[in-house]
């Protein structure tokens, strides 16, 4: 195995003279085919190696790609990639534009003020239905303090703290293709973050419950900042979901957690140090702090002067994001899922329709009260191939006061404790969906989980068919009816691997390029289901990923079931995160966490220990811009 990855390192580097990449210190532009086709001098269009040919245009239009193991992010012949929205860079505020210090000394307001650390989910809104302008908002999901901060973790203190709360969150900036090139327009009265401080209100059955009322807020209906936002999803009226995900993390909970405070993975001292200078964050002291966070965020980026809110009828969850589809009727349906082991499905069905907006309200405006209203219901997939959504509605089956479920409140604060009584599913690690509306057809990537069958663990089930599952799986669904169905019918999109694997469980059965771990996932206007991976630092480029190389971003064509590799990451990166204009002819995807150690921590004497992506120095997480030289349709 070691042979092969040798051989795959050498082939690629070999393979690949031709990925420039063009010395502009502030941006930095990866192309095949050199320099003078970037230029514009000979634009040979690239139109042989379709696959699939045959009559009529294919789905798929461009050359895959190898795996990588460089540091360098590839995409296919013809294609542009280019890098904006740094960590670190100016979101553009009006007259607030703190610039980037390569040394990490900005200070925790001028990170405020600044592209958060670890982008993920993104989408672009369009300005004015325009494909060259518009907004985009992305997640910041979390921190690695040994980057973060210009010594690391050398010492702690209240300003690091603050620093690794202003790097969470939410940003919104404007961006426009101007000259042939999309940059960030700033200033703009659009620009803004909001971070792990930023006031939330608390909407839904679990506003002002008993559970949620702290010293601070005798309300339970403020809360403090948003946290962990993994990914991302657009409504139908206009907003951005996000998905508040391993917020657990941040809790000290010190030495005698409880019941609940175990079920959702309290541990005895958090992952951040946050405790340490910011109270809130220890159980002890302000135990129900711990259940404002877990829910799915809802954000207006065209209204720069909005509330955002957190849902509390979606459910507490480790939300992965969030994904909206229609009934006929014009109600909404959201799916989620828990990127946890052995955690959950979910789906919330709304009681009203969507309001159309008009007069003196926006789409949004009118819709303020949309996901407050409604039922939450939890997947279980039974091995006929057959699934079932299960109601978490208070007083019905388990959920009794007597099962330590008070009232309705109480079931979402505490979905995991209804699902296990509902005897839901326990899934491997659901991460993104994507939903095809005319279908009513709905996929999820199940990321991996190696606890899967090991000793006191659940072992297999239909649904999650392997023991020591490092590769995750592809599941989709069909709804019986409309999207508020209570029954549906499952099959496996697909089982990554790699058939050069001893272990059966870990060849997989792909039609086209390897890939593990998929992660992030865009079902774009064509019908192109676009894959995205995460493998861990630990695992990547090693054992059985061996010759899957580094993170990277695929395309499905469903009908043929082929998969093909359309871009490469640098080291120790996830991509994550896709987002087209309406005319497909741009893309943006998140690059995340370059150069991640394989502790989570980077070694502050040495930040670019693993990799230099994207400018040569301190790695930083940014978004990608993706073109076609030709100008023409992403993929086709
Ligand atoms: Fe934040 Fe589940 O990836
Ligand atoms: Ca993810
Ligand atoms: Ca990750
Ligand atoms: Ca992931």
């Amino acid at each position: 195995m070691a042979k092969n990855f040798d051989t795959m390192e050498d082939s690629n580097r070999s393979a690949n003279p031709s990925i420039h990449q063009v010395s502009d210190p502030a941006r930095r532009v990866w192309v095949q085919g050199g320099l003078a086709a970037l230029a514009g001098g000979v634009l040979s269009p690239w139109i042989a190696g379709c696959a699939s040919g045959g009559g009529g245009d294919p789905l798929l239009g461009f050359k895959g790609i190898p795996a990588s193991a460089a540091d360098t992010l590839v995409v296919p012949e013809g294609y542009l990639a280019e890098v904006i929205a740094a960590w670190g860079e100016p979101v553009g505020v009006p007259g607030a534009m703190p610039a980037w210090r390569e040394d990490a000394g900005n200070s925790a307001a001028d990170q405020a003020l600044q592209m958060g650390m670890h982008h993920d989910g993104i989408h672009f809104y369009p300005l004015e239905g325009s494909s060259t302008r518009g907004l985009l908002a992305m997640n910041h999901e979390y921190t690695d303090d040994g980057l973060l901060h210009s010594d690391g973790f050398k010492t702690w203190s209240a300003e690091k703290v603050r620093k690794a709360q202003a790097a969470h969150g939410v940003a919104v900036i404007e961006v426009e293709l101007k000259e042939g090139r999309w940059q960030m327009v700033r200033p703009s009265r659009s620009a803004r973050r909001y971070t792990a401080y930023t006031p939330f209100a608390v909407q839904g059955p679990a506003a002002g419950h008993a559970l949620m009322k702290t010293a601070a807020d005798p309300d339970g209906r403020t809360v403090l900042g948003t946290l962990n936002n993994c990914a991302s999803g657009m409504t139908p009226w206009g907003t951005y979901l996000s998905g508040e995900e391993n917020w657990a993390y941040y809790f000290d909970g010190g030495d005698t957690p409880d019941a609940d405070q175990k079920r959702w993975g309290a541990r005895k001292t958090g992952s951040y140090r946050w405790a340490e200078h910011d109270e809130r964050f220890d159980l002890r002291r302000h135990p129900n702090e711990f259940h404002r966070f877990g829910w799915v965020v809802e954000i207006d980026p065209l209204d720069p002067t909005s509330t955002p809110i957190k849902r509390t009828a979606l459910g507490r969850a480790a939300h992965e994001g969030a994904w909206v589809a229609v009934t006929k009727d014009g109600r909404a349906v959201v799916y989620s899922g828990e990127d946890a082991r052995f955690e959950y499905i979910y789906k919330f069905v709304s009681r009203d329709r969507i309001a159309p907006g008009g007069g003196n309200l926006t789409k949004a405006q009118a819709n303020r009260e949309l996901l407050d209203h409604g039922t939450l219901y939890v997947a279980r997939f039974d091995a006929d191939g057959t699934g079932r959504w299960l109601p978490l509605v208070h007083g019905q089956g388990p959920l009794t006061a007597a099962n330590g479920f008070a009232d309705a409140g109480e079931v979402l604060i505490k979905s995991r404790q209804a699902s296990d009584r509902l005897g839901a599913t326990k899934m491997d690690r659901p991460e993104w969906l994507a939903i095809d509306q005319n279908r009513r057809e709905v996929y999820c990537t199940l990321t991996n989980n190696s606890a899967r069958g090991a000793k006191d663990m659940p072992g297999v089930d239909a649904a999650n068919p392997r023991a020591n599952n490092v590769m995750g799986q592809i599941i989709r669904w069909t709804e019986d009816g409309d999207f508020d169905a209570t029954t549906m019918r499952w099959s496996h999109l697909v089982l990554p691997g790699d058939p050069a694997n001893a272990r059966p469980e870990a060849k997989g059965n792909i039609n086209g390029d390897i890939f593990a771990c998929p992660d992030g996932l865009m079902l774009d206007a064509r019908g192109v289901l676009w894959i995205q991976t995460d493998a861990h630092a630990t695992q990547m480029n090693k054992g059985e990923l061996a010759r899957i190389g580094n993170n990277q971003m695929l395309a499905c064509d469903r009908a043929s079931g082929e998969i093909r590799r359309f871009l490469t990451g640098p080291v120790n990166c996830e991509i994550t995160g896709a987002t087209l204009t309406p005319d497909l002819r741009t893309m943006f995807i998140n690059v995340q966490h370059p150069g991640e150690t394989p502790s989570d921590r980077s070694d502050p004497a040495e930040p670019s220990r693993f990799s230099r992506w994207p400018f040569g120095g301190r790695p930083r997480s940014a978004t990608v811009v993706i073109r076609r030289r030709d100008g023409g349709v992403i993929g086709s």
